[in-house]
């Protein structure tokens, strides 16, 4: 069976983590994938999670106390800012990284991931990666901005030089409304 999406997602970036690594959810939303990532890095590992909103924050801090997960550093503020945070961890190198572009479902759908901040931060945290660390994004792009959103970062990553990143794109292209689809990226070579 071909995996859906979000099991994918997973998968790519479960396999390229070891417990005790440095790795960050770029959207922490409602949590799901700050658990993924707190339980695959381990006690020994540190999951930094970032959101804009008070209220995804606040949901993921709910979820990580429920599954008893303490490993997670909790940021309210932009992934575009994402250096700032990684200066305290300079010889710590990045494992990866995952992003849910979008809106926060059950929220407003008018707070959504933009493509300025979006690459921004992707730049910055691969330039922190270790060789075989991954980015994925799973891309939603039915909301408002959301084509802007794919547009962008689609002519951004082809650019990526294929002798340094191997990216890739995968999804179901026969599905309705504006199915997501993965956008990952692997690190071949240090910079
Ligand atoms: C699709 S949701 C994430 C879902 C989440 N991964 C989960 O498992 O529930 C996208 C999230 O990105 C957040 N967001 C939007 N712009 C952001 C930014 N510049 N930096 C960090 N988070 C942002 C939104 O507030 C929203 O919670």
């Amino acid at each position: 069976m071909l995996k859906r999406v979000i099991p994918y997602a997973h998968q790519l970036i479960q396999q390229v983590i070891q417990p005790g690594e440095l790795v960050i959810d770029a959207t922490c939303g409602n949590g799901h994938d700050t658990v993924m990532l707190s339980e695959a890095t381990g006690p020994n590992g540190i999951v930094y999670a970032f959101d804009i909103q008070a209220e995804a924050i606040i949901n993921t801090q709910e979820l990580l106390k429920e599954k008893q997960l303490t490993n997670v550093e909790l940021i309210h503020d932009s992934h575009q800012n994402v250096d700032h945070y990684l200066e305290k961890r300079a010889d710590q190198q990045l494992a990866g990284a995952i992003f849910n572009l979008g809106y926060l479902p059950g929220s407003d759908k008018a707070i959504v991931t933009k493509p300025t901040s979006t690459i921004l931060a992707i730049e910055k945290i691969a330039s922190r990666l270790k060789v075989g660390g991954i980015i994925v994004c799973v891309v939603y792009h039915g909301h408002l901005g959301g084509t802007a959103e794919k547009e962008a970062l689609l002519d951004h990553l082809k650019q990526y030089d294929q002798k340094q990143f191997n990216v890739l794109q995968y999804g179901f292209i026969n599905q309705k409304n504006h199915p997501p689809f993965i956008l990952a990226i692997e690190k071949k070579q240090a910079d």
